[in-house]
């Protein structure tokens, strides 16, 4: 079909002409140039001018006999006639395969996008754009591509969103789309293997760590302690041994260095991760299986720690071809991988490695973050494929444009206004393409569903109404740079305590018990790693609390328990610095502050609204939370999700946080609420 007339000045790289047909922005068009070739343009600006619309073309080229990408060598004559391109001879330009992974649609067209399955796992992968744009979707497209090929495929899943790929897609909304894109419903429960901390397959690390090993999953170790741990691990080295024996090793040095040391070690073994028998990497990666490793439920110091061992495992055993080439997918890599300046963490460096080296060796990286900025510029600039969703944040961008060889600034204006689910896939032809990324054959476990579904049943969620408004703030406090609103997450649990129904709260990122104290909201300080304790650890804790202080024999009468138990547990307490002892009396220094339920309702009562500002997510599970209740002797009746309102404010270049109903500054609360946001 004729679009319209070349006009105006021409080059080899552009041209201007005048429409006669509608036309828009990202339309191909093909151009026949002064030597009779057929060329492919992609029309870039659409401007209506005077009374006409005016399209201008970025010429991409035609493919010589070798089938090598070309642009002409002599501008098109003013007047040439320019046409929409057909769907084959897009392909053929683009070099679009007929096979691989089905990703989507190309923007605005019929065809078909595949990605080149080789490609994916000999070149890494970078899944970048801002939050709710739909990098987790076309991860789980990717994925059901990947089990649809074989490939396999190990996800670190901080959220706990991937298992839903054993799920049919049973989203009204998306079912409506299937069509357009040729796919049906499908679950891949048979390739999916979900290993977790309290779900799925446990997953359990090789308890035999070398001394790097635990220096870099340490908090803090000082010089002394270093030398400590590389002489008991040398002294070990030829047999056997679990974190447990390095432990007892340890408290038998001589250097007073090693009483930190223990402990630290002692919370370390007590996560439970380490085993004698570790999560094998042929049970992670095998053909035709896809492995989820839902690290939901642990904190993010011990997510870096799994990512960290496993990686390096899988890696060294797939260069010794033990087991077969396989992709890594990483979600959040900013948390996983950061650049440096925002800190370093136990698998940052493992990472960074099979980033540079994996390509040789068929262990392919799948990045995926909504803050390219703050991933490693290294790590980045090693994956060959990008596909960009819609990105703002001008950081950012500029990390992203900076990755990309050859971007040019038209290119930021683009990423910045695409919409949810259409990607930029950059890398894997010639020139980036734009995607409809296609509907899940699998259901999307992501948060973001979850919130409008809730929405559309039921109207809103549960939130506590804010009483400030931005205008308030920016009084109150004076200079305020950046403002935002966000949505704190918290357990509201319905129990009856003492005859009475009574709504208690439980900080849905730290666990603790929320309370109301003089009209503001306070949390408990240490109820999680309390409800972490073994029971007979708590029963001692809670006796000296009451007691304030006794005997070893005094506690073993009274808490029925052989002298024997009872050592070892004091033994594990002391080490945490929990209790102290004159080597006579035991007393305790756990600070325990648990409130008078009762006394301290929260007053507030939520109300069901939609949920504005940014919301944080829960990192404590409904599960978890109410094991801590059953610790302190209450059972829920029901658990629901609630949000309550904090301004962010930026002044002076820092964050504060404000209790957006109180007004008060809060703190605590902004050295965890930065590092989510
Ligand atoms: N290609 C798509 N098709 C249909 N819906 C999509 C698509 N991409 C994203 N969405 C919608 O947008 C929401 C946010 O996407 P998600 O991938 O979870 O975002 P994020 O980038 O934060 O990982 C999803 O819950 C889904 O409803
Ligand atoms: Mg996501």
């Amino acid at each position: 079909m004729l679009l319209g007339k070349i006009v105006g000045l021409t080059t080899t790289k552009e041209f201007g002409f005048i429409a006669e047909a509608r036309i828009k922005k990202l339309d191909y068009v093909s151009i026949k140039d002064s030597e009779g070739k057929w060329v492919l343009g992609i029309i870039d600006r659409v401007i209506a001018e005077r009374g006409k619309t005016k399209g201008y073309v970025k010429v991409i080229g035609y493919r010589d006999k070798r089938g090598f990408l070309q642009t002409p060598r002599i501008p098109f004559s003013p007047d040439t006639p320019v046409y929409a391109a057909e769907g084959d001879f897009i392909k053929k330009i683009l070099g679009i395969s007929d096979k691989g992974a089905y990703m989507g649609l190309l923007e605005g067209y019929d065809i078909r996008v595949y990605l080149p399955v080789e490609h994916l796992i000999k070149k890494h992968i970078a899944v970048l754009a801002k939050t709710g744009a739909g990098k987790s979707y076309v991860a789980g497209v990717l994925l059901e591509e990947f089990a649809e090929n074989g490939v396999p495929a190990v996800v670190i899943d901080p959220h706990g969103e991937y298992h839903t790929l054993s799920k049919e897609n049973k989203n009204q909304k998306e079912l409506r789309f299937m069509e357009r894109f040729g796919i049906e419903p499908k679950s891949y429960q048979k390739q999916v293997k979900v290993f977790g901390i309290n779900k799925g397959k446990p997953i359990k690390l090789n308890s035999k760590l070398s001394a790097e090993e635990i220096i870099s999953m340490l908090p803090k170790v000082t010089e002394a302690q270093k030398g400590i741990i590389y002489s008991v691990v040398k002294s070990m080295e030829k047999r056997e041994y679990t974190l447990r024996d390095v432990i007892d090793e340890v408290l038998s040095a001589k250097s007073n260095a090693k009483w930190n040391l223990a402990s630290m070690l002692e919370s370390l073994a007590n996560t439970r991760l380490f085993s004698a028998n570790p999560t094998g990497t042929d049970e992670l990666v095998k053909k035709n299986q896809i492995s989820i490793l839902d690290l939901s439920e642990a904190k993010p110091e011990l997510q870096s720690i799994v990512v960290m061992k496993i990686a390096d495992e899988l890696f060294a055993e797939r260069k010794r071809g033990k087991i077969p080439a396989f992709i890594l997918v990483v979600e959040e890599a900013h948390n996983f991988c950061p650049e440096r300046g925002f800190g370093e963490v136990p698998s940052s460096k493992v990472l960074r490695t099979i980033a540079s080296e994996g390509r040789k060796f068929g262990a392919g990286l799948m990045i995926i973050s909504q803050r390219p900025a703050r991933v490693d510029k290294n790590i980045l600039s090693q994956c060959n494929t990008q596909i960009i969703l819609k990105i703002t944040n001008p950081n950012d961008l500029r990390a992203v444009i900076d990755s990309i060889e050859g971007a040019t600034e038209g290119l930021k204006e683009e990423i910045k206004d695409l919409p949810v689910g259409v990607s930029l896939v950059v890398g894997v032809t010639e020139h980036p393409l734009v995607v409809d990324v296609r509907t899940r054959r699998t259901e999307h476990g992501g948060e973001g569903i979850e919130i409008t579904e809730r929405e559309e049943k039921e109207g809103g969620v549960l939130l506590f109404k804010k009483v400030t408004k931005e205008d308030d703030i920016k009084r109150i406090y004076k200079g305020v740079e950046d403002i935002v609103l966000i949505n704190y997450p918290l357990w509201r649990v319905k129990t009856k305590y003492k005859g009475r129904v009574l709504f208690l709260y439980i900080d849905g990122i730290t666990g603790e018990f929320v309370f109301q104290k003089n009209g503001f909201l306070e949390r408990t300080k240490n109820i999680r790693l309390f409800a972490e304790m073994s029971p007979s650890e708590r029963a001692v804790i809670v006796y000296l609390l009451n007691q304030k202080a006794a005997t070893i024999e005094k506690i073993a009468e009274d808490l029925k328990m052989p002298v024997s138990k009872l050592k070892e547990t004091v033994k594990v307490l002391l080490l945490k610095k929990y209790i102290e002892t004159d080597g006579y009396m035991f007393s305790c220094k756990f600070d325990l502050d648990v409130p008078d339920f009762y006394q301290t309702q929260v007053a507030l009562k939520p109300e069901k609204r939609s949920l504005k500002g940014i919301t944080l997510e829960f990192m404590v599970p409904s599960s978890v939370a109410e094991k801590t209740l059953s610790v302190l002797g209450i059972g829920a009746e029901s658990i629901e999700e609630v949000y309550y309102p904090y301004w962010i404010i930026t002044r002076k270049g820092s964050k504060f946080a404000i209790d957006a109903i109180t007004s008060r500054i809060e703190i605590d609360l902004i050295k965890w609420i930065s590092r989510l946001l």
